[in-house]
């Protein structure tokens, strides 16, 4: 992104992360959720959101077809204005992640590019936890929940992510989630158990 706004400067804020971080008990990550539609990123990034509300941590999620009525109601899905929709959406979870907040988003973010550069931008290295969250294409065509697939086989959707639109899967996912082979229940405890396994809660 070409950088329009001159004679503007970055303030430090007078509280740190890590005084945010200490009043609230606990770090602050992005949890990124990447996959096709349908595949189960929303529905498995609200459950972890509500397990970690109910261990008492702050988290928040940001959703693809929410995100997409606000924030970024002026993108559609040429490559360009996913790359654009992905770029605004890492911004704002590398906020919450400064914040000393859980930022759990959940977008198709189908270009490995642009979850990279999220990752080599956060604060620290390890802010950017990638989730792979898996299920065959057609396992998320049969899936169909909002008739979508349906639509772009019968060429009402153009580009569509899967059909006529690529997904590039993560090369290297901190973790992947099989969600045709577990129910949602197990998938939760998968993600629960990778942050108590890699520190980032107790
Ligand atoms: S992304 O590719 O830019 O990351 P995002 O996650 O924000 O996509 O939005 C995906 C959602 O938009 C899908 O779940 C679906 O409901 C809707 N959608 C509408 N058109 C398309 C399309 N051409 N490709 C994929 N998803 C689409």
């Amino acid at each position: 992104m070409a950088q329009k706004s001159t004679n503007v400067h970055w303030h430090e804020g007078h509280v740190s992360r890590e005084e945010r971080e200490s009043r609230r008990g606990h770090r602050g990550a992005i949890l990124w959720f990447t996959g096709l539609s349908g595949s189960g990123k929303s529905t498995l990034a609200n459950a972890v959101d509500h397990r970690l509300h109910d261990l008492g941590l702050n988290s928040y999620v940001l959703d693809g077809d929410n995100v997409r009525h606000g924030l970024n109601g002026d993108l559609g899905f040429s490559p360009e204005d996913r790359t654009e929709n992905i770029r605004r959406i890492g911004e704002v979870a590398k906020l919450f992640a400064d914040a000393g907040t859980f930022a759990l988003t959940a977008f198709i973010s189908p270009y490995r590019a642009d979850r990279d550069r999220i990752r080599e931008t956060a604060g620290r290295p390890d802010d950017f936890v990638e989730i792979f969250v898996y299920a065959p294409l057609d396992v998320c065509e049969e899936r169909d929940p909002k008739g979508l697939y349906k639509k772009a086989r019968a060429g009402e959707i153009p580009e569509f992510t899967g059909i006529s639109a690529p997904y590039e899967e993560p090369s290297a996912a901190d973790l992947t989630v099989d969600t045709a082979v577990h129910d949602l229940d197990e998938c939760v405890e998968q993600v629960l158990r990778y942050l108590v396994a890699n520190g980032y809660i107790d």
